[in-house]
């Protein structure tokens, strides 16, 4: 007897387990550098046009791929196409692969951190990069040695992972979202109140609804893309499996601009929080992206703000939680696909993904101080940060695998499926899909042309990572 297949509890569950996969460390720790960068205002509404035109149709497409489907990423392609077009999913479970391996480390040191702020925030005050570094194994004599706490903090985050998704789509994923993302947005909204009523906040606002044109370039046209697709979880085909678990009673299209309409919220949201704060705090010229700047520069915000420390256990749990549910997807998507594809026990293949990815996320966190990986990506010219490993997985997943996949998924539906098809799935049970045309347009022509536009640039600059 064929085993029935995993379906969403309930709609706000679907709408809350997506918006948790697209809310992530995206939103909230790359965000609002890049708006800072891209001038204001302008990236703002920049961003803005990338989501509506670019971002959500491709996240209605991958949706309806998987509703259709009924099936994971790679099953997916070749049950509506043909075998030959199987290769889109495979980028997308690699790639999903890839990012999960550094995107659980990266939640390890953040929930470090929001037990660093509960119980030792002076220390973090004292001397933040120090702080920082010997998390990773670096000390202020010079010496290294094995980054434990990161490393362990790391394994827990990945523990929380494996337990969520052993537990299934709906008691798994569905329930941990339905408690996870309400807690993000009331976190969020703390840290709002108190960023924009800080002191010396109001400039810092100012720059965010500013429309500075002179800083506008094609590059910041190429990053707002860039950054719409990886805040939205578009072109790891994860969209595509939690679109296969909705029921055929759900309206995709409503659903699409739900989620939409959340993660670009709370990105802007994060915007208005981080930039004000660090205006009013460390002075504009302080606004990063990054590790450096989430650990290190943010503590002097947290130091220098009243209540800072509360507020900074407040922020590392909203980058907790948003880190959290959006592993939980890239984890699903593999998962997914595994144990469909391979007919293999789903509690196994979790624990057998989740511990290789942290094992090989390990090389990561260890790259990043030297040990035990001294010589082999640490860079010595540059001082203690290594970026050659950290950025080639950064440019393999960003700037190729993501456009490649979401470039595959676009011509596979705009040409070889057909957005008729699409449509017509959207337009399940009486629900009349108003944007068919446009979307149709847009699915056939824009987004390859965008998306191809982002890969010749990508290949053209090479590595200059952000
Ligand atoms: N959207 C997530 C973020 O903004 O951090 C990251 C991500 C999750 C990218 C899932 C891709 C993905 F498939």
């Amino acid at each position: 007897m064929e085993k029935k297949r995993a379906q969403w509890g309930s709609k706000i569950g679907f709408i809350l387990a997506a918006a948790g996969s697209a809310v992530g460390l995206g939103n909230i720790w790359k965000f609002p550098g890049r708006a800072y960068e891209g001038g204001g205002g302008c990236f703002l509404l920049l961003y803005l046009i990338m989501v509506v035109f670019l971002g959500a149709p491709m996240m209605l497409t991958e949706l309806s791929v998987g509703r259709a489907s009924q099936t994971n990423i790679v099953g997916a392609f070749r049950q509506l196409g043909h075998r030959r077009w199987s290769w889109v999913g495979w980028i997308g479970v690699i790639g999903a692969f890839v990012i999960t391996c550094y995107y659980s480390h990266v939640g390890g040191w953040v929930m470090r951190y929001a037990f660093g702020y509960a119980t030792e925030g002076e220390r973090i005050y004292a001397d933040s990069l120090g702080y920082f570094y010997n998390m990773l194994g670096c000390h202020a004599d010079g010496t290294t040695s094995f980054p434990w706490v990161a490393i362990l903090f790391a394994a827990l985050f990945m523990a929380i992972n494996a337990v969520v998704i052993i537990r299934g789509v709906e008691s798994g994923i569905e329930r941990f979202n339905k408690i996870g993302m309400p807690a993000l947005f009331l976190l969020l909204l703390v840290l709002l109140v108190r960023a924009v009523t800080l002191e010396g906040s109001r400039p810092g606002i100012m720059y965010m609804i500013s429309l500075d044109w002179g800083k506008l370039s094609f590059d910041t046209v190429l990053a707002a893309l860039g950054q719409a697709f990886y805040s939205l979880s578009i072109g790891m085909a994860i969209m595509i499996t939690y679109g296969s678990y909705l029921p055929r009673t759900e309206n995709i299209a409503r659903n699409t601009a739900l989620v939409c309409t959340m993660d670009t919220l709370v990105a802007i949201l994060a915007g208005f929080i981080v930039v004000p704060a660090v205006f009013a705090t460390l002075g504009e010229q302080q606004i990063g992206k990054g590790g450096g700047f989430a650990f290190v520069s943010l503590a002097g915000v947290f130091r220098q703000m009243p209540g800072g420390t509360f507020f900074g256990v407040v922020f590392y749990l909203l980058l907790l939680f948003a880190a959290l549910t959006s592993c939980m997807s890239l984890v699903e998507g593999i998962v997914a696909f595994l144990t469909e594809h391979f007919s293999l026990p789903r509690k196994g293949t979790t624990l057998a993904v989740c511990g290789s990815m942290f094992l090989i996320g390990c090389l990561y966190t260890c790259s990043q101080a030297a040990f035990p990986l001294k010589g082999i990506w640490f860079d010595a010219a540059n001082g203690t940060t290594s970026p050659a490993f950290c950025d080639a997985m950064e440019f393999l997943t960003d700037r190729i695998m993501i456009p490649v996949c979401a470039l595959g998924c676009c011509v596979f539906v705009g040409w070889v499926w057909k957005p008729g098809s699409a449509i017509a799935e959207v337009e399940q049970n009486g629900v009349r899909f108003g944007l068919a045309r446009v979307y149709a347009v847009l699915i056939k022509y824009v987004a390859p042309v965008a998306i191809l536009t982002i890969l010749a640039m990508n290949f053209a600059t090479g590595m200059t990572l952000s």
